[in-house]
C-alpha cells in the first residue's frame, strides 16, 4: 500500500517547485503574511503521523500524512469510509490592507470498483469569522482508469483580504478542513482513496501600509480588525502512476 508514496515523489517535486524557498535571507518579510504556527486534528491525522515543514520565509507549510486512507468494500466497517483532518495555521497579518491567495495542493491515490464514488471536499475559514467559509470539492467515479488505481492533485486557490488597523499587525487563524469519504451502490464493489500530502501557500500577496510598525509605540487604533475569505476555484487532475 505503501509503495505508492514512491511513486508519488517525482510528481511532488515537479508540482510543487517552492519557489519562494531559497529566494529570500533568514527573517520573514514583515509585509507579508506568514505562518507563525500550526496544528492539526482529527482521525484522518492522529498524532505521529503527520510530518510538518514549513518554508524558511514561512509563507508555505506541507504536511505528509500517513493514515489519512479511507477504504469501502467487503470487510470494512463504517469509520474506514469516510475520514477527516483539519489543518489549523496559526498567521501573523501585517498592519494595513492585505489581498492574498490561498493556494493548497493536494495528492493522493484512489482506486475505485464500478459503483464506489470517491468525494473530498475542503472547507476553509477564519476563526474570527467562523460563519463564512469557502468550500472545494473533488468527486471521483469509480470504474474506469480507477479499476487499476491512479493519482490524483487536486488544486485549491480561495482568496482572501484583510483589513488590520494596528500598525504592528494581529494575528488570525486558518482552518482548512479536509474530509475524503467512499459510498457505494454495491456491496460486493471495494475502493480506496487517500490524501498523501498537502501544501499550503500564500501567494500573489498584496499590501498596503498605512502606518509604519513602531514596536513598542502603542497598537493603534482599536480592534476592529477584518480578515475575510473570498471566492474558491478548484482543479482536479488525474493520473496513472
Ligand atoms: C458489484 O460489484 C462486484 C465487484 O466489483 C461486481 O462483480 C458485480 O458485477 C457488481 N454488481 C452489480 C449489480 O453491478
Amino acid at each position: 500500500m505503501h509503495s505508492k508514496i514512491a511513486l508519488l515523489l517525482p510528481l511532488l517535486a515537479a508540482a510543487n517547485p517552492l519557489p519562494s524557498l531559497q529566494a529570500r535571507g533568514d527573517a520573514p518579510d514583515p509585509a507579508q503574511i506568514t505562518i507563525l504556527d500550526s496544528s492539526y486534528s482529527g482521525n484522518g491525522c492522529p498524532q505521529g503521523t503527520v510530518s510538518t515543514s514549513t518554508s524558511p520565509d514561512k509563507t508555505v507549510i506541507t504536511y505528509g500524512f500517513d493514515a489519512f486512507q479511507t477504504y469501502i468494500g467487503p470487510g470494512t466497517k463504517a469509520s474506514d469510509h469516510s475520514k477527516n483532518c483539519q489543518l489549523h495555521l496559526n498567521l501573523k497579518y501585517p498592519g494595513g490592507f492585505q489581498y492574498a491567495v490561498v493556494d493548497a495542493t493536494y495528492h493522493g491515490f484512489a482506486r475505485l470498483d464500478q459503483g464506489v464514488t470517491g468525494t473530498f471536499f475542503t472547507t476553509y475559514y477564519f476563526s474570527q469569522d467562523a460563519g463564512k467559509t469557502s468550500t472545494t470539492k473533488m468527486t471521483a467515479t469509480g470504474g474506469g482508469a480507477l479499476l487499476n488505481g491512479q493519482v490524483y492533485t487536486k488544486q485549491d486557490s480561495v482568496e482572501t483580504t484583510s483589513v488590520v488597523w494596528s500598525p504592528c499587525g494581529t494575528t488570525g487563524l486558518l482552518n482548512v478542513n479536509n474530509r475524503i469519504s467512499l459510498t457505494s451502490s454495491n456491496s460486493s464493489a471495494a475502493g480506496e482513496l487517500s490524501n498523501d500530502d498537502a501544501t499550503v501557500a500564500f501567494t500573489q500577496q498584496v499590501h498596503v501600509a498605512w502606518k509604519a510598525c513602531t514596536p513598542g509605540a502603542g497598537s493603534g487604533s482599536g480592534n476592529d480588525n477584518t480578515i475575510g475569505i473570498g471566492k474558491p476555484s478548484s482543479d482536479v487532475t488525474f493520473n496513472d502512476y
